[in-house]
């Protein structure tokens, strides 16, 4: 039986198979736990089921000594330093396919919600203003027969190219389209690519600058893709038509963040997996990802 960490009270039935197997440990507030928290956490710990917002670095492996195996609860790694952890002989997984088409599901939504202005007309009619039919207000863009373009072309880029499909969408991705022409075409660009050195800040100043004047942006990958400067600025100066984000950098964005307030901005709370179904199914991969390192044998979901 080994001592196992889990950040955070999950959803699903799987925990109980780790329950019954090791002695597991669940951080039970709602607050993460600080780094110097999870550090004092994982003393002992041999084995640690983490979120994405948990970083574990360097300095999280210094201080657990004992550890074989990190499950991720995402399909993302990148707040995982692999190097470091591999260098030690800790074996790593994700949460790969389970939350595709919820996340895919997501996009789309916000790509609606951001071409339909549905907070504004949400917003007016919570607040007694729909007063008469309006032949001139709330007036969006056409989501049907639009150009779509996905930067990073995985799992949920093709889901999303699925769904636009059924939107008579023209879809353009960056497997085949480069970066630049894809941008200056489309009438959505949605970003489905991993968090990288290369990825950090893909969408700056000069990205935004050539998209056109009412594209607008759809990010549920990684905050860190889009520089945030740069899109505030172009937000203000409308030189794109809005941005709909479940991702921000930094995450949580705090209440002085520069981008409150920005025009045709919607932003939600890193909700890309949050279905009952998906984060129950992140919850089973994350238990067999434990399960078989603690075991000895291979993850059955480790990041490649
Ligand atoms: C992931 O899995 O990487 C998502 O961003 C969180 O569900």
């Amino acid at each position: 039986m080994a001592v196992v960490y889990v950040t955070r009270e999950i959803v699903g039935g799987a925990l109980e198979r780790l329950r019954a197997a090791h002695d597991v440990t669940v951080w039970e507030k709602a607050e993460p736990p600080q780094p110097a928290e999870l550090r004092a956490a994982v003393a002992d710990a041999e084995g640690l089921l983490c979120m994405l917002a948990d970083r574990v670095d360097q300095e999280l492996l210094d201080a657990a000594p004992r550890l074989r195996a990190v499950a991720n609860y995402a399909v993302g790694n990148d707040n995982i330093d692999l190097a470091a952890a591999t260098a030690r002989g800790i074996a790593v997984g994700v949460t790969p396919d389970v939350l595709t088409d919820a996340t895919a599901d997501l996009a789309f939504a916000l790509l609606l919600a951001a071409a339909r202005n549905l907070p504004e007309a949400i917003a007016a009619v919570t607040a007694g203003e729909w007063s008469t039919w309006e032949p001139k207000r709330w007036l969006g863009v056409d989501v049907h027969g639009a150009t779509l373009g996905i930067v990073g072309f995985g799992r949920i880029g093709r889901a999303v190219a699925r769904r636009a499909e059924g939107f008579d969408m023209t879809v353009l991705a960056t497997r085949e389209t480069p970066l630049e022409e894809l941008l200056a075409q489309s009438d959505f660009v949605t970003l489905h690519c991993p968090l990288t050195a290369e990825t950090r800040h893909l969408i700056d100043a000069s990205a935004l600058s050539l998209m056109k004047p009412t594209a607008i942006l759809v990010n549920t990958a990684r905050g860190p893709i889009v520089d945030p400067l740069a899109l505030g600025a172009a937000l203000r100066a409308g030189t794109i038509g809005g941005a709909a984000l479940d991702v921000t950098d930094p995450e949580p964005m705090p209440p002085d963040d520069p981008l409150h307030g920005s025009p045709n901005l919607i932003v939600v709370p890193h909700i890309g997996s949050a279905t009952h179904t998906a984060r129950a199914r992140m919850t089973e991969l994350a238990v067999n990802n434990l399960l078989a390192a603690l075991a000895g044998l291979p993850m059955p979901n480790p990041v490649r």
